[in-house]
């Protein structure tokens, strides 16, 4: 061990120290050399006092393992406690315990900012279920669980990035303020004004026209993919849903691309599967303690059967195979299987376990089930789209999308049936002027999250959950 712990009284009584270097609870636990002159900020994670040494650990949100502090026991004070933030100096020495390269040890320990620990909701040591924290979206982030989560989903969302971008895609901001409902994506939040809101909307709509919270960036990317061969977007979508399920939100992320020059749905899957496959390595190679925090505590099962996933292609079954297999279930469904029959959650349950627990992917769905923008197959007697869902084990559906129509005629009739044909005349345009065949989907980010990391509530996988309608934070 390199310096002692009976050297800091001798060290704290130089009262001129040098401005030591700041580091993160991460760089400190990855240091290769001792350090003589250290500064770590961060909140305290335990207070142990002993007779000749004080033990503390101090995380930052930069790792799931916090560092830890031995002191003087002199340093002792008040309002040093649990989830007190503070700020240490002194030297990074060698750990004489296995468990950990090297501690801290102070020469200085200032609190910040106390913390009450009798009213904090959080307590020292306890693994706190997450329907309790979830009850404390202000505070839930100071636990291990949702640490680790937050740590996980930046990742995901700089692989998701990094994924595109590597494959030569256009990142594209598409409106959040729109007046496009991508035809029955999902319910819509209208918006309007607070005065809009006392007053007639008619007169003083702020846009002279209904405007919503997008639902879908779908419809935009296609008008970007009419001059870039490959879009993606991936931001807030908004659907005035069901929210008190466990795999709907009401605001959540959805990663979406769009690709030029496409004729197959086969094309469209490979993107999807590549991005999931791509997405989770890296996640897995850059946050393995916190996805191990999830895969010990949470879902025991999921490390191997992930890793399994990773290593083989995922299936395809047509929607018509799908009615099959339901039809021939030994069970009894709530809701009876039929083509030509949205399929439920809990057919999609069935489907999943049938083909063994991995995801599926259930392709080519009857035409009048799927909106106006799906390629018709042309087919018959039973009329389908090009349109593919990807259900995945506990979640169900993950991923959404199809072909899109790129023919003039084939579009203009169908939207002319539904009396959409003024509203669309600008989507009709683009098969106008150097129409390509091409198709996208849409993934929702959340349920990503939740899938990999094999946890039961949407909730525990986004920053903030909505818990209560009074609160929202
Ligand atoms: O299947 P959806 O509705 O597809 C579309 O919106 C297409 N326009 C996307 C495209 O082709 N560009 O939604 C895509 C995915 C779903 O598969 C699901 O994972 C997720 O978005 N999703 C939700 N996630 C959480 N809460 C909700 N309320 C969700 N609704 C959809
Ligand atoms: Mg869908």
């Amino acid at each position: 061990m390199l310096g002692s712990r009976g050297g800091w009284r001798a060290l704290r009584r130089c009262s001129s120290l040098p401005r030591a270097v700041r580091l993160r609870v991460r760089e400190a636990l990855g240091a290769r050399e001792p350090a003589d002159a250290v500064r770590v900020q961060g909140w305290v994670r335990s207070v142990r006092s002993q007779k000749e040494v004080l033990f503390l650990h101090i995380n930052d949100g930069s790792s799931l393992e916090s560092l830890q502090v031995v002191a003087d026991p002199s340093l002792e004070k008040r309002d040093l406690t649990f989830g007190s933030a503070v700020e240490v100096q002194g030297k990074l020495v060698r750990s004489p315990h296995r468990m950990q390269n090297v501690e801290l040890q102070a020469e200085t320990i200032h609190v910040v900012g106390p913390c009450d620990i009798w009213s904090f909701p959080l307590k020292m040591k306890e693994r706190h279920p997450l329907e309790y924290v979830r009850q404390f979206p202000h505070l839930r982030c100071r636990s291990n669980t949702l640490g680790a989560l937050l740590r996980i989903r930046s990742e995901a969302t700089a692989a998701i990035h990094s994924f595109f971008q590597d494959n030569g895609y256009v990142h594209i901001h598409t409106p959040i303020i729109t007046s496009n409902d991508c035809e029955g994506a999902g319910e819509l939040f209208q918006i309007e004004t607070s005065r809009e809101a006392k007053e007639s909307a008619e007169k003083t709509q702020f846009f002279n026209v209904p405007a919503f919270l997008t639902v879908s960036g779908q419809l935009h990317l296609e008008v970007m993919a009419g001059a870039f061969t490959h879009v993606f977007t991936f931001g807030p979508t908004f659907r005035a849903e069901n929210s008190q399920s466990r795999r709907h939100l009401a605001e959540f992320y959805m990663v979406e691309a769009e690709l030029s020059f496409t004729e197959s749905l086969q094309d469209i899957m490979q993107v999807m599967e590549d991005l999931f496959k791509t997405v989770t390595s890296t996640v897995l190679s850059r946050c393995p303690r916190d996805v191990e925090l999830f895969h010990k505590y949470i879902a025991p099962e999921q490390k191997g059967r992930l890793e399994q996933i990773l290593k083989h292609k995922f299936m395809i079954i047509s929607y018509s195979e799908a009615v099959e297999i339901l039809k021939q279930a030994p069970q009894t469904f709530t809701f009876k299987p039929e083509w030509g029959c949205d399929l439920q959650t809990e057919h999609e349950k069935y489907l999943v376990k049938h083909c063994g627990e991995v995801p599926v992917f259930v392709v080519n769905y009857p035409y009048d089930l799927k909106p106006f923008y799906m390629r018709d197959n042309d087919d018959g007697p039973q009329h389908t789209v090009a349109a593919v869902d990807l259900l995945v084990p506990g979640v169900g559906e993950l991923c959404g999308g199809s072909l899109r129509e790129e023919r003039l005629p084939f579009l203009e009739s169908r939207l002319q049936r539904l009396g959409l044909t003024d509203a669309y005349q600008w989507y009709l345009d683009l098969r106008k002027f150097g129409s390509v065949p091409h198709g996208g989907f849409g993934m929702g980010f959340e349920r990503y999250l939740q899938y990999i990391l094999g946890v039961d509530n949407i909730k525990d996988v986004i920053p903030f959950p909505r818990f209560s309608h009074s609160c929202l934070l």
